[in-house]
């Protein structure tokens, strides 16, 4: 496999449900945002959902034993040129079959309706009218209220179902065929997109599928999914050697204690002591992956190297800049003592690619170019392995719990690639980088102690570069300003300031200027992203 290509679940080959799982649906992506999150919904569920390339033939998806087959939305229209199709015959292995947007739309094209252009692109809520026949047992809309409000998101949409076999099962108002069903009952099709929260019963309707129509039990857990990646990661593997890159963070912790179930002694980890840690973050990471796992950890003490570059820079971009050439260099010559090393694992989850345009469609929009500090390029030469892929972040922590990761670390709080040197403003010494250590240890023991961790999404300190006056015992002084940070966020790209109880920043900010010598002021930000970013730089 050339170095860059990655196999996960995404690559799921005929006939391969891993020996573990009796429940499989395949998700034929069509490359729309929400493909994965499909997917996501049928896990929680109990039932195994895997995506694969629409171009799989009919034959591959049956010797893939499926429960039920579902189509995913895209962007593209069925009449584009180039557009995504799928093999016909799908729709006659006797398996039932759901189509969303445009999986719905595709399908009913080959089935023979006829699918236009709408006059009006709909996007959003819309208020689903469901047919009283419609609604019983084994079909999508059993237990849904007969009204209830869907979310719609296209510019085509099914004008007739002359001859095509298929019957309408719901509608609204700008819609009369928001869903559909086909005569011989196996097909299914909305319109809407059933998987987005937008939808409130849009699990209900997913569940149906899975289990009134298709029969699954739901038996599927998170553990097989490690059991199944380990078995993957071996066979991949062979005899070689894998490299990862420890960060410290969820994401790169439970890749290598995955990698570490499935090759233990051939695994080596490489933690980057850049000088921009926080305090005791270098010996969580040993005591947990040496003492705990027994990985092979080396740890590289490159903090003067940092600091170094980092001496005199103020500017955001050009600290991000050097820091990450200097992990590059770093990691370099820490892979240069391991010849052996054939693979490079990363903890890169589905929102990295999803958000850098890489879904398996290969076309879904590209929405944000990732500003990931510790990136490493391809030219280091490495085949990677990306056993996390497929995941979201709530999911990397299922796995995480079930590998046995500490919850200290399964829990963590995002921390930054380029760490506390973005959190010090303006130019970065040693002296003012342990004072900024001080002050988060104390912010976070305090988090943690009103137990307000688990509820926040990230809490930090950030270090002024201003001195205000205050007043201690009879003197002046004039000293530095910390200012605590503490946002709730779903995705980190949108965050709002949480609401921590006064009592909890009263208890802060005393701490910090009683025990933190330098500061004589703390301050809490009130600022919500948009239009302030989570970071301070
Ligand atoms: P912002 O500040 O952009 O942060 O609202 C969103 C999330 O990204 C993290 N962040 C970074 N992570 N390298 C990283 O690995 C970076 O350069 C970087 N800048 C911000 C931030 O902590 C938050 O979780």
């Amino acid at each position: 496999m050339a170095s860059g290509e990655h196999e996960t679940l995404h690559s799921a080959k005929p006939g391969d449900t891993g020996g573990l799982r009796d429940e499989v649906v395949p998700i034929l992506d069509f490359g729309s945002q929400t493909a994965q999150l499909i997917a996501r919904r049928a896990r929680e569920a109990g039932v195994y959902a895997v995506l694969v390339h629409p171009s799989i033939s009919a034959d591959e998806l049956r010797a893939m034993q499926p429960r039920g087959i579902i189509l995913s939305g895209g962007p593209s229209s069925v009449d584009d040129e180039g557009a995504p199709s799928c093999d016909p015959a799908i729709f006659s292995l006797g398996v039932p079959v759901l189509g969303i947007c445009y999986g719905m739309q595709l399908a009913c094209k080959l089935m023979g309706a006829r699918v236009d252009r709408a006059e009006h692109r709909e996007f959003g809520r819309a208020s689903l009218d469901v047919g009283a026949d419609n609604a019983g047992r084994g079909t999508l809309f059993h237990a849904i209220p007969g009204h209830t409000t869907v979310w719609m998101s296209h510019g085509d949409q099914i004008t007739g179902l002359e001859n095509a076999g298929l019957v309408a099962t719901a509608s609204t108002k700008t819609c009369p065929y928001a869903a559909v069903r086909s005569e011989d009952g196996l097909f299914r099709g909305v319109q809407f997109h059933p998987e987005v929260t937008h939808t409130p019963h849009g699990t209900d309707m997913l569940r149906n599928f899975l289990y009134e129509i298709c029969g699954c039990r739901g038996t599927w857990r998170m553990s097989e999914f490690a059991d199944e990646q380990a078995s993957k990661i071996r066979a991949r593997v062979g005899d070689k050697r894998v490299i990862c890159g420890l960060s410290g963070g969820v994401d790169s912790s439970v890749a290598a204690a995955l990698i570490h179930k499935a090759i233990g002694d051939q695994l080596t980890c490489v933690f980057v002591d850049n000088g921009l840690l926080r305090k005791n973050e270098r010996d969580l990471v040993e005591t947990t992956f040496r003492d705990h796992f027994h990985i092979d950890l080396r740890v590289v003490d490159a903090s003067e190297q940092f600091l170094g570059d980092l001496a005199g820079i103020d500017d955001p971009q050009e600290k991000r800049r050097r820091i990450g050439h200097r992990f590059i260099e770093v990691f370099k010559e820490a892979a240069h003592d391991l010849p052996d090393a054939h693979f490079l694992a990363q903890g890169t989850l589905y929102p990295d690619v999803i958000e850098s345009g890489h879904g398996h469609a290969g076309n879904s929009a590209n929405i944000k170019l990732h500003h990931n500090v510790g990136g490493l390029p391809a030219e280091l030469g490495f085949d990677l392995i990306e056993p996390l892929r497929d995941l979201f972040k709530d999911e990397v922590r299922k796995l995480g719990e079930v590998l046995g990761v500490p919850d200290q670390i399964v829990w963590r709080h995002p921390f930054p690639g380029p760490g506390l040197a973005v959190r010090v403003l303006g130019d970065i010494t040693k002296d003012k980088l342990d004072v900024l250590r001080e002050c988060d240890e104390i912010l976070l023991e305090e988090i943690v102690a009103a137990e307000l961790y688990r509820r926040t999404s990230q809490v930090f300190a950030v270090l002024l570069p201003i001195q205000s006056v205050g007043v201690m015992g009879d003197g002046r002084t004039y000293e530095r300003v910390v200012a605590i940070r503490a946002v709730e966020t779903q995705d980190f790209m949108t965050a709002d300031w949480a609401r921590i109880p006064f009592d909890v920043l009263a208890r802060i900010s005393n701490r910090i200027i009683n025990e933190v010598r330098g500061v004589n002021r703390v301050v809490y930000d009130i600022s919500s992203k948009p239009p302030a970013t989570i970071e301070w730089e």
